[in-house]
């Protein structure tokens, strides 16, 4: 103790003894949280076998009644099907084996197990009691139960079923692992604040307080982030090491982060390795003419395919998507199938074919300037027309036509996305009646208010909760979609499972955050960083000491593209030490080009950035190249490794997946991330500097700020979000969403099985 000085003794004095105290604690605790789970998930297995048993009980007296065993057999390889269930036997009063499915372990046979369940009875006869006990089977814990099968106040004889045990050892060893962390946490949280209180004196604590509250009223937000980083970065670091470590922890108990082989591994084991089905209305693979005839494949520029392409690489399946390309039909088989990626064919596209009028009607009228200017809230006024609306329906009938014809069973799992699709969700249900659904809306919902706009408002949502699972980004979009369910429908609500019925059928609504492939498969053919930026300054023809800001987005007015060049503006204004040094770089995609509002913001956002390089443009230095070209996603991820600097101002987007890919692309753990508030990936990316875009003045400060961080700070930002993506990447976000989906398939074909038992059990059986 004499090393130590006599604050760290006095702080010693008191953590010691709390970690010893807190040491007991976790291990009395464990102790009883192990015994209170393992008692509840025994009583949860006995349940079970007396509900599989009592579900049964009358089809089994029947055959046991009328001697068929062989019906009696197939009835118990019915109970059997149960993942849970090992094998089941009936036994005669005698206790001599009537019928048991396939294997079943001779040391629980009906000799063994069933003089347990017998005792005399005060007449001189037996008496019948349910048997429960566990025992190891091929080194796994298992529970068998015997249960005397009564009928019609009679005792016919016992079921013994036996069950595994090993999935009730997995939850009971995660609960113990998770109490002593809990305690781990508290005890590390406890002895951190002992120390903290008795190192730093009472008074001196407050006056930091003090010191850091006014510090943060009165700073400029990018001070304010300065002094955030600078106070609290050891918490910062401690809370994520927390997380990580948890995240680890978790990972372990659920088989690893999730990757291309997680996801394959869990279709395999939820879905039996089946493809799963996804409507979308893009195609990630556009075979297009070139005009010397030859045939090249593009690459949309859309966060949905970028997301959902990896993802169908690993779980094989079916994409069904409007042929939008000038060589789509001259490259599809007889049934309008190509295989796809070109070279690595792991899954196929089907392509639907629109006239110009149904593309006219359904994609550019109802789905682009009716649906989508509703549910952004950007300030522009959404256009419904009866004709539009009349096209979205027939396009929605067609696709479920196309996509009932590639479902491979009575009850697939389909993936419908997106705002084009709101009818096709209860058109496959009509179709299909036992399929998984699962509806994802990429885009923002708006509140309930707004969303009645629409005259057809009800119809999208009744067509919605003909899903199984309706999915969004965020909370605060399933909130809204549950208000606008209560306000227009006459739906039951449960707020608490989040759930809806309508007509007697269940939705659940869940979000479920989109992410990127982790890591990016186009890290493989990049060069490094340094070469990027050297490619990319070069081929604008700026000097090696460049700072450099990108922009990348399709060309649409919710991207906030003008806000951006706005505070480009406003910084080399206010900050003319970046003049002649910073460049912006802003790559925008075409989009939509038929409807005047897309056509009216490309002239306008040129004239934005002509205005500006007049303004502050000197010689060969222009601040602003505009690049209003399509650009693939290598040479996006190029720009990305080259930027000190990328900033994504939507005025509102479901997630935004520019923001991930970005920080995907730097594994060098440098460059910053400027981030609207008003993005879905806002409340996951913290570390990246948070500015409202239409607020020139912060948004230009916080690019200073950027421009300005140390190689340090960006490199601490940069690794704290790489580990979130990493962490919360899109095969997480697809196998979240499948494993609900096979879950509830489960769930609903047990529910068909017990339907299928009780019709079993009301057909009249041969007579005795
Ligand atoms: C948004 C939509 C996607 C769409 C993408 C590109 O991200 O949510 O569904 O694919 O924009 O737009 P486009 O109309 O070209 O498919």
């Amino acid at each position: 103790m004499a090393v130590f000085s006599p604050s760290v003794r006095s702080a010693l004095r008191f953590a010691v003894p709390l970690l010893a105290v807190l040491g007991l604690l976790a291990w009395g605790a464990t102790m009883v949280v192990d015994a209170t789970a393992q008692a509840w998930f025994e009583r949860d297995v006995s349940l079970r076998a007396q509900l599989a048993v009592s579900g049964a009980r009358e089809g089994i007296a029947a055959h046991v009644r009328s001697g068929d065993r062989r019906r009696l057999r197939a009835l118990l390889e019915d109970i059997a099907r149960d993942d849970r269930i090992l094998a089941v036997e009936v036994c005669s009063t005698s206790l001599a084996t009537l019928a048991a499915t396939p294997g079943f372990p001779e040391d629980f046979g009906c000799a063994r197990v069933g003089p347990q369940a017998q005792r005399a009875s005060g007449e001189g006869g037996v008496a019948w009691r349910p048997v429960e006990r566990t025992a190891h089977l091929r080194g796994g814990r298992t529970q068998v139960s015997a249960l005397p099968l009564e009928d019609r106040g009679e005792t016919l004889g016992l079921v013994v079923l036996v069950q595994d045990l090993s999935w009730a050892d997995r939850r009971q060893g995660s609960t113990r692992q998770f109490t002593l962390l809990a305690f781990a946490l508290v005890a590390a949280a406890g002895s951190v604040a002992t120390f903290l209180v008795a190192r730093f004196s009472w008074r001196r604590w407050t006056a930091e307080m003090r010191r850091f509250l006014r510090l943060s009223r009165s700073a400029p937000p990018d001070a304010r982030d300065g002094a955030r980083g600078k106070e609290f970065q050891p918490l910062l670091a401690d809370v994520r090491d927390l997380v990580a470590s948890l995240a680890q922890e978790r990972d372990a108990l659920e088989g690893g982060p999730w990757s291309p082989e997680r996801l394959r591994q869990t279709l395999t084991r939820h879905l039996h390795g089946e493809g799963v089905i996804v409507v979308a209305n893009r195609e990630p693979y556009i075979h297009e003419r070139a005009p010397d005839g030859s045939i090249r494949v593009a690459y949309p520029a859309s966060g949905l395919v970028s997301a959902l392409e990896p993802v169908m690489r690993a779980c094989s399946g079916t994409w069904v998507a409007h042929g939008s390309g000038s060589a789509d039909r001259a490259t599809v088989d007889r049934h309008d199938r190509i295989r796809v990626p070109p070279g690595e064919e792991s899954y196929a596209i089907h392509r639907v074919w629109l006239s110009p009028e149904e593309e006219q009607g359904y994609y550019y009228g109802f789905a682009n300037e009716g649906l989508w200017p509703l549910c952004h809230v950007v300030h522009a006024r959404p256009t419904f027309r009866i004709g539009d609306w009349e096209h979205y329906q027939r396009v929605n009938e067609r696709f479920a036509e196309v996509t009932q014809g590639e479902a491979p069973g009575m009850d697939p799992i389909v993936l419908v996305q997106d705002y084009h699709f709101a009818l096709l969700p209860r058109m496959l249900r009509e179709r299909i009646p036992r399929a998984t659904i699962i509806a994802f809306w990429h885009i923002p919902w708006p509140n309930a208010e707004s969303f009645g706009i629409c005259p057809w408002h009800r119809d999208l949502l009744r067509g919605l909760l003909g899903s199984s699972v309706v999915g969004f980004h965020t909370q605060a979009h399933c909130n809204n979609f549950l208000d606008a369910v209560d306000r227009y429908l006459e739906a039951r609500i449960d707020r608490e499972r989040q759930s809806v019925v309508l007509e007697g059928r269940e939705t659940l609504v869940r979000p479920y955050p989109i992410s990127v492939e982790w890591p990016s498969h186009r890290l493989a053919s990049l060069p490094p960083v340094a070469e990027c930026r050297r490619q990319v300054l070069e081929e604008h023809g700026l000097p090696p000491q460049t700072l450099l800001g990108v922009g990348v987005d399709r060309l649409d007015y919710t991207k906030g593209i003008e806000e951006r060049l706005l505070a480009v503006e406003r910084l080399l204004e206010r900050f003319p030490e970046y003049r002649g040094r910073f460049t912006f770089v802003q790559l925008a995609a075409p989009s939509r080009t038929a409807i005047p509002r897309y056509r009216a913001l490309g002239e306008a956002v040129e004239a934005a950035a002509e205005r500006i390089n007049q303004r502050f443009g000197a010689g060969s230095y222009r601040p602003v190249i505009l690049h209003r070209e399509h650009h693939g996603p290598d040479s996006v991820f190029r720009y990305y490794r080259a930027a000190d600097l990328c900033y994504v101002s939507s005025l509102h987007d479901g997630m935004n997946l520019v923001a991930k890919e970005f920080v995907s692309a730097r594994d060098d753990e440098k460059g910053v991330l400027l981030l609207s508030r008003f993005t879905g990936a806002a409340r996951e990316l913290a570390e990246a500097l948070l500015v409202n875009p239409y607020d020139l003045e912060e948004a230009s400060t916080a690019m200073a700020a950027a421009l300005a961080m140390s190689k340090e700070e960006q490199g601490e930002r940069m690794r704290a979000l790489r580990a979130y993506v990493a962490e919360f990447n899109v095969y997480r976000w697809a196998g979240r969403m499948l494993v609900d989906a096979a879950r509830l398939r489960q769930r609903e074909r047990l529910t068909d099985r017990l339907a299928i038992g009780q019709g079993t059990l009301l057909e009249p059986g041969p007579g005795p």
